[in-house]
């Protein structure tokens, strides 16, 4: 029996397979899961040993120690490096067999090296940058860095990628102009000799807005997790949350009318008001932001009121008949048909669901379950 207090993220991986779903059917090509951060705060390891078992083609991931991790938990799907590779490194990319997303000569000279060193040609993805101005070389630098590489016979460019700055507003001339330069790059690239493996560059926002017929990889993350990639989509899409964060009463108390509840008064009982106490705060990624907002209670939205504390909100339970210490509370996703989503959170906090999932912390444990899932 667990000593740990009843909050969890139950992590339910039938919805992942739902969105995953969603995701191939749109994608008509290989598709590249997107499990960096933890996999958006879902467990990085869990996500990725069921989405092994639906058939991703890749994984991508922004930190080395995150690849090793999902190396060391025996996975051993393709890994993309998706963010930088640091001086040093190298070695651990190759027996990792993590493949990096280069964009300057002296990193690839520094992987050349270290196949040398092995007697193996190590594989890279070229990123440009097309408008993001982040990371990825600068179309202007292109010829120098293909002069470059001619002459370094162990590593093979197997991908090119680049990544769109604002292909969550589809409406946006930016991305049509991105795709013109990373045409003109790839044509460049072509024209040197190069024939790479993958070519990608949507995101999930692009993957459910654009047709980018020379892409062969897309590389979604947060639909996989049941988050929009931005407000536009929301009447296109169908997809389910994946975490479930829930909690249960821990403590009822009933207050007369007038009375101040939680730091600040901030809240003041209008009546006689039923209180739930629930076991969870702003130290588990429960955002101060989200008093007045609600949970679920028996599938039934009930409202949070008075100020998030560290470790404990309040939700008024007055109207919820028999109500009871011990009831389950879903704070975040589905309870029944009723579903708080990261991205009702997100407008109330004034970010995206990308970082609601994210700050749910470790204090919180992850619960995996794959009730009603059916992998063929
Ligand atoms: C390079 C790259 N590709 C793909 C993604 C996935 O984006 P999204 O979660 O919006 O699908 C990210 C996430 O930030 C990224 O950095």
């Amino acid at each position: 029996m667990s000593l740990c207090r009843p909050t969890y993220a139950v992590i339910d991986l039938a919805a992942l397979h739902h969105n995953y779903l969603q995701i191939r059917a749109r994608a008509g090509c290989a598709v590249l899961a997107v499990v960096k951060a933890d996999a958006y705060g879902h467990g990085a390891v869990a996500v990725a040993r069921a989405l092994g078992t639906f058939g991703i083609d890749l994984l991508g991931v922004a930190l080395l120690e995150e690849a090793q991790e999902l190396r060391d938990a025996g996975i051993t799907t393709p890994i993309l490096l998706l963010g930088e590779t640091f001086v040093g490194q190298e070695a651990a990319l190759a027996s990792g067999a993590i493949i990096p997303c280069l964009s300057d000569l002296a990193s690839i000279r520094r992987l050349d090296e270290e196949g040398r060193r092995l007697g193996r040609v190590l594989p890279f993805h070229l990123k440009i940058d097309t408008g993001m101005s982040r990371l990825g070389l600068l179309p202007t630098d292109l010829a120098r860095l293909l002069a470059g590489l001619a002459p370094l016979a162990q590593v093979r460019l197997d991908g090119v990628l680049s990544h769109f700055a604002l292909a969550d507003e589809p409406d946006s001339p930016v991305s049509a102009r991105q795709e013109d330069i990373f045409r003109q790059a790839l044509a460049a690239i072509r024209a040197a000799g190069y024939a790479p493996t993958y070519i990608h560059f949507s995101n999930s926002a692009a993957l459910f807005s654009r047709a980018i017929p020379e892409c062969n990889l897309v590389r979604p993350g947060i639909t996989l997790y049941g988050g929009l990639p931005g407000a536009a989509f929301a009447p296109h899409l169908e997809l389910q949350p994946v975490m479930n964060v829930r909690s249960q009463i821990a403590r009822l108390k009933t207050i007369p009318a007038g009375t101040g509840v939680s730091y600040g008064h901030h809240f003041v009982a209008p009546r006689e008001t039923v209180l739930a106490a629930i076991p969870i705060g702003y130290a588990d990624g429960y955002n101060r932001r989200l008093t007045n907002g609600q949970a679920l209670l028996r599938g039934e939205r009930v409202t949070v009121v008075g100020t998030i504390c560290m470790d404990w909100i309040l939700l008024d339970v007055t109207a919820v008949v028999d109500v009871a210490v011990g009831e389950q509370v879903t704070l975040l996703g589905r309870d029944g048909d009723e579903i708080i989503s990261g991205d009702e959170w997100a407008a109330r906090i004034g970010t995206i669901s990308y970082e609601v999932f994210c700050a749910i912390s470790k204090r919180v444990p992850r619960v995996v379950v794959a009730e009603g899932l059916k992998v063929p």
